[in-house]
């Protein structure tokens, strides 16, 4: 049976069907928005963005972020299509089962690991940053650091300067190295209890901590505007020949590039409004409106907020002092009089982090569910609790796996990876929809991607362009996963698939 064996849409729209008797069409234009925009603003902006300036682009990580942005934007409409053809609470994994067939679907699949299970890594390695800067620096540095991480005295300027660093120089002076990141552990596994109790994040919670986010950016870049140094704009890129930026995608316009693949992770979420077109009262008008909206508020802050954060302190700091916590940092050092803020912005930080990994650990064990159910995957990821009707044991399964990563790899690492996968998931999607146009035209769309096949092709090379500013080890690393995922596929699901066994 062919590789491609694709799961009937009437078979899809049944399920939909049946699942859909508890849904009801209630969210809006602006409630989509604000779905996006909650599980959009994170650790990409308040780590990456730091990150991509010191690393990759200077202050021009505002150009970066337009970049990211648009390669989103792009995909973003591509996504649209896809779920207003297949409007189930499903992910790019369900579309492409219906579309593409079953191989194409399981990579995606195994993609989307890397999105969301290191998605959740990411982010709870960056809370940790922020409680420990919350707590003063109160945690052992060898505690709440992975094993690549060092802890150095450097000179920086001519002056000596603590430097938490995976790469020791000559000359560094090593003060304490990463054994574990306990911190990163501990709200991972508070928050799977959470999901394995079931507890709903309530639409007004939700509210609540998008209502919060988007405050504290805000204050932020208000109070923050009047604190910019100009001088830390020039130069505007990371000029040739700069100690320690030596690959193209370190300095000058590669750089600027390198730094749209490093700030992509803070985009990594509006997908999610896709799965609730089900829940849309307008599907065919507001999807497309929660996606690109979600998407446009985002780009304004991140734009207006990198420029505020890039000209408060000087971008070089990022690749040392300020690196970990670095919004609080550059408050505490460059804005007398507003600890408070400092404080304020990490306790909000705290919560709008957790919220974004709560999110990042149900998709995961949602496409592990769907997976599954279609007997790719073991029977164990579909088991429900008996009482609190969760697939339990797929959740601290996720746990020990997504624990490895929080609490042994770097965050930077682990962020790379999460931007690769999902940007291959979304270079996937593209294809999908030009083939889908090209084969199936008469199927209905109520949302149609305009310009095909120029925006999936535009897509398709935007986010490949970013997927190969990244750090080639980083690269690598992904191929290794997919090659993993293939050897999956062929040794253990081809033969189970509920599909070709005719199971279901
Ligand atoms: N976009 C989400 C974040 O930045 C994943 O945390």
């Amino acid at each position: 049976m062919s590789l491609f064996i694709k799961k009937p849409l009437a078979q899809l729209l049944a399920q939909a069907g049946d699942s859909d008797k508890g849904l009801k069409r209630t969210l809006g234009a602006a409630n989509l928005v604000a779905l996006g925009i909650g599980a959009i603003i994170g650790a990409g902006l308040f780590v990456r963005t730091a990150a991509a300036a010191g690393e990759a682009a200077g202050p021009a990580v505002v150009v970066s972020f337009i970049i990211a942005a648009v390669g989103c934007a792009f995909a973003g409409l591509c996504y649209a299509e896809f779920a207003s053809m297949i409007p189930i609470a499903g992910s790019a994994y369900t579309y492409a089962y219906a579309t593409m067939g079953e191989l194409v679907a399981w990579v995606i699949g195994w993609a989307l690991v890397l999105e969301y299970a290191l998605g959740a890594a990411t982010v709870s390695i960056a809370w940790s940053e922020y409680l420990n800067n919350l707590l003063g620096g109160a945690i052992p540095y060898s505690l709440s650091h992975s094993p690549f991480e060092h802890l150095v005295t450097r000179l920086v300027n001519g002056k000596e300067t603590l430097v938490s660093t995976t790469e020791l120089l000559a000359g560094d002076a090593v003060v304490s190295a990463g054994i574990v990141n306990l911190p990163a552990l501990l709200i991972l596994t508070i928050l799977t209890l959470v999901l394995i109790k079931g507890t709903q994040e309530s639409a007004s919670l939700n509210a609540v901590i998008v209502f919060v986010k988007v405050a504290i950016v805000l204050i932020f870049i208000a109070i923050g505007w009047s604190f910019i140094n100009p001088e830390n704009y020039t130069p505007f890129i990371i000029p040739e020949g700069t100690p320690g930026h030596d690959t193209f995608r370190e300095f000058g316009w590669g750089g600027v590039l390198g730094g749209a693949g490093i700030v992509f992770f803070a985009f990594i979420g509006f997908d999610a409004v896709s799965t609730a077109a089900q829940e849309a009262k307008n599907p065919k008008r507001d999807m497309p409106i929660g996606i690109l909206g979600s998407l446009v508020v985002c780009t304004i802050l991140y734009v207006l907020f990198s420029r505020v954060l890039t000209g408060i302190a000087n971008w070089e700091e990022f690749k040392t002092v300020g690196k970990e916590a670095s919004v609080a940092y550059a408050i505490q050092t460059y804005m007398p009089g507003y600890e408070w803020l400092a404080t304020l912005i990490s306790v909000a930080i705290l919560a709008g982090f957790s919220s974004v990994i709560l999110v990042m650990l149900l998709g995961q064990s949602r496409v592990f569910y769907s997976m599954s159910n279609d007997g790719l995957l073991p029977k164990v990821f579909a088991v429900l609790h008996p009482s609190y009707r969760t697939p339990y044991k797929s959740n601290l399964i996720l746990l020990v796996f997504v624990g490895l990563f929080a609490g042994f790899i770097p965050g930077s690492m682990a962020g790379d990876l999460t931007s690769i996968g999902t940007l291959f998931a979304f270079v996937l999607v593209c294809v999908g929809v030009w083939i889908m146009r090209v084969k199936n035209p008469e199927l209905p769309r109520a949302f149609k991607t305009p310009l095909v096949p120029l925006v999936p092709i535009l897509g398709i090379v935007v986010c490949s362009a970013m997927i190969v500013s990244l750090d080639p080890y980083t690269i690598l690393v992904a191929a290794v996963w997919m090659v993993i995922g293939l050897v999956v596929y062929f040794g253990y699901s081809k033969d189970r698939s509920n599909l070709r066994t005719g199971k279901k």
